[in-house]
């Protein structure tokens, strides 16, 4: 007996769905793992690490919906990128300013973090200035180590009041981040930078805006950045402190030291360390002993180190 002939399977949608999962899978597959390898590959980083921090720091300001504009500290809104606070925790308990001046307040989240930070290490105050005082978070007035001004900080004689209040001995740190047209910033560099004491540092701060709306701010604050430090050599841009490479603060970070053996470049060593990620895996290198007692070393290295 004849068996029924069998029936084509119709080209309905759930096998067209099916047909194409099994024709896109192995390719996407393979082009996954492609990327997996290249992207961990240490030339590739070696070769493109500028670029790569580059378009993620755009990328980190461009996103700013998620990101810069929603950024707390204490529950208040502070207008800078986490790592270049912490970059400033950091600062400031290595160097304990007696005074912290900062230009530029705006919700005055920024001056509410140095002034916590001074009172959690126990020394410092913040001297902050701004232009209109309207939006500011009303408890920084209670802050006891807060002194608020408002002025315009390309004017000399807001200096002058600034200087009133600081006593002769006592060590400065300045951060600027007011106005940034090149010209307010270097004027205003220029001004506030007489107040920062040898060993402590000027941060000038939205260096990236010159890459992330080049058109509108190439004569930004890293154009009067680059014009200050070929007038100075009091001042030197210290790149450890953008080590963390999402910064705010490109070329920012200006050290007043005699001692340029003080600033130490960071270490990007590590950028081989995916080697020992995806070596082992290829069959040619599978089974050097040499590999193996490198990945035994980093592994001791790494545990002693928790
Ligand atoms: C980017 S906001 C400061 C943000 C704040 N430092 C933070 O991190 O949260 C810039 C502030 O600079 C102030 N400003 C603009 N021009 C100024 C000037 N010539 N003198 C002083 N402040 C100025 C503005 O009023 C604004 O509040």
């Amino acid at each position: 007996m004849n068996s029924p002939a069998k029936q084509p399977e119709p080209w309905n949608a759930k096998r067209i769905r099916r047909v194409l999962k099994k024709a896109i899978g192995v390719p996407r597959y393979l082009y996954v793992q492609f990327l997996n390898i290249f992207n961990s590959n240490p030339v590739y980083l070696w070769l493109f690490r500028n670029r790569i921090v580059k378009n993620f720091n755009k990328l980190y300001y461009y996103l700013r919906k998620n990101t810069f504009d929603h950024t707390y500290f204490m529950g208040k809104h502070v207008l800078k990128f986490p790592t270049d606070l912490w970059t400033y925790q950091e600062i400031i308990f290595e160097k304990k300013p007696d005074v912290i001046v900062e230009t530029g307040m705006f919700l005055g989240g920024s001056t509410y973090f140095f002034a916590q930070l001074c009172k959690m290490f126990g020394k410092g105050r913040v001297i902050a200035i701004d232009i209109t005082l309207d939006h500011l978070y009303p408890e920084l007035y209670e802050l006891d180590n807060v002194t608020i001004l408002r002025g315009s900080t390309s004017d000399p004689e807001t200096l002058a009041r600034v200087r009133a209040l600081i006593q002769p001995h006592e060590t400065v740190m300045v951060a600027l981040d007011s106005a940034h047209e090149s010209d307010h910033v270097f004027k205003e560099i220029q001004l506030f930078s007489q107040l920062v004491t040898e060993g402590q540092y000027l941060v000038v701060e939205d260096g990236i805006i010159a890459d992330t709306y080049p058109i509108v701010w190439n004569k930004g604050p890293y154009h009067a950045i680059k014009k200050f430090l070929k007038s100075t050599t009091e001042f030197i841009p210290d790149y450890y402190r953008n080590r963390f490479l999402l910064t705010h603060n490109k070329r920012g970070y200006l050290l007043k030291t005699q001692n340029k053996a003080e600033v130490i470049m960071p270490n990007y060593n590590d950028t081989l360390r995916p080697l020992r990620l995806w070596l082992p895996y290829l069959p040619a290198f599978n089974d050097m002993r040499w590999l193996k007692s490198l990945n035994q070393n980093l592994e001791r290295s790494e545990k002693e180190k928790l």
